[in-house]
C-alpha cells in the first residue's frame, strides 16, 4: 500500500451550484478536492482559485481527463495550473509527444501528474481493462505522481498496485453513487478514495464525510 492509508478526496462536479460553503465545511475534514470538467467549464477555470481561497489545506486536483497531444494538453492545463496541485490525464495517449511533455510542464510548475490507468464504470471492461498492461507499461516509463484506479473493481486496483509498487499514489473513484463501499479500494491498495455525490448531495456534507471516514476506518480494520 502507498503512503496514505485512509485518504478521502471529495469530487466537485456540478456547475449549477456554488461550492464555497461546502469547501469551508469540509476543510480539514477531508484530504482534498477534485474539480471536475463540468464545474471548471461552467464556472470558468478561475473558480478553482475562488474555491481554494476557502481552504488552503489538502490536495487540489483538476480532473481535466486530458487526452490530446502534449502541446494541447499543456495549453489546457495552463488555464488552471496556478490554482491546483495536480492534473488528471488519460493513460492511453502514451508518453512520447503526449504525457511526457505534460509531466515535464507540470513538474516545471511544481505540480503533479495523475494518469488514468482504468476507470470505474462498466464499459471500462470493454476497452480500458484490455489495454491495461500496455497502459501500465507507459505509466512505468513515465513515472507520474499518481494513477487513477477503480474502486468498483478492487481486483484491478490491486493488480495496478502490485505492478507499480508502493511509490505511486493511487486515487480511486467509484465509492458511493457508483456502488463501491467506503474502504474497499483502500483495502485493495489505493491511497485515496474519491467520493462525489454521496457527500456533496447530502443535506449535511460534513456529517456525510465524517461517516465515510468512519466506514473507511472500520473496513480497513478488517482488510
Ligand atoms: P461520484 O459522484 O460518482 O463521483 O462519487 C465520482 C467522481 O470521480 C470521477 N470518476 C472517475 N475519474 N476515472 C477517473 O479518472 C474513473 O474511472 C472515474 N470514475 C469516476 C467522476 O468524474 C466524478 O468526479
Amino acid at each position: 500500500m502507498g503512503s496514505n492509508p485512509m485518504g478521502l478526496i471529495v469530487a466537485l462536479d456540478s456547475p449549477d451550484r456554488g461550492f464555497e460553503g461546502l469547501v469551508e465545511d469540509l476543510c480539514g475534514v477531508v484530504d482534498g478536492f477534485k474539480l471536475g470538467l463540468p464545474l471548471l467549464m461552467g464556472r470558468g477555470p478561475g473558480y478553482a482559485a475562488e474555491l481554494r481561497s476557502r481552504c488552503r489545506e489538502g490536495i487540489w486536483i483538476a480532473d481535466l481527463k486530458l487526452a490530446d497531444i502534449g502541446h494541447v494538453m499543456k495549453l489546457t492545463t495552463s488555464l488552471v495550473v496556478d490554482h491546483v496541485d495536480a492534473v488528471i490525464a488519460h493513460g492511453f495517449v502514451g508518453v512520447k509527444g503526449a504525457l511526457g511533455e505534460l509531466k515535464e510542464f507540470l513538474e516545471s510548475r511544481g505540480r503533479k501528474l495523475i494518469v488514468v490507468a482504468s476507470m470505474s464504470h462498466p464499459g471500462a471492461e470493454e476497452v480500458y481493462d484490455k489495454a491495461l498492461p500496455l497502459i501500465l507499461d507507459a505509466i512505468e516509463e513515465l513515472g507520474p505522481w499518481g494513477v487513477v484506479a477503480p474502486a468498483t473493481r478492487p481486483h484491478v486496483t490491486t493488480s495496478i498496485r502490485e505492478r507499480l509498487g508502493p511509490r505511486v499514489a493511487i486515487v480511486s473513484p467509484g465509492v458511493g453513487a457508483q456502488g463501491a463501499e467506503p474502504g474497499a479500494a483502500l483495502c485493495a491498495g489505493a491511497d485515496y478514495e474519491i467520493v462525489g455525490r454521496l457527500i456533496v448531495s447530502s443535506p449535511d456534507p460534513r456529517s456525510a464525510a465524517l461517516a465515510v471516514r468512519e466506514a473507511q476506518r472500520r473496513r480497513l480494520a478488517s482488510c
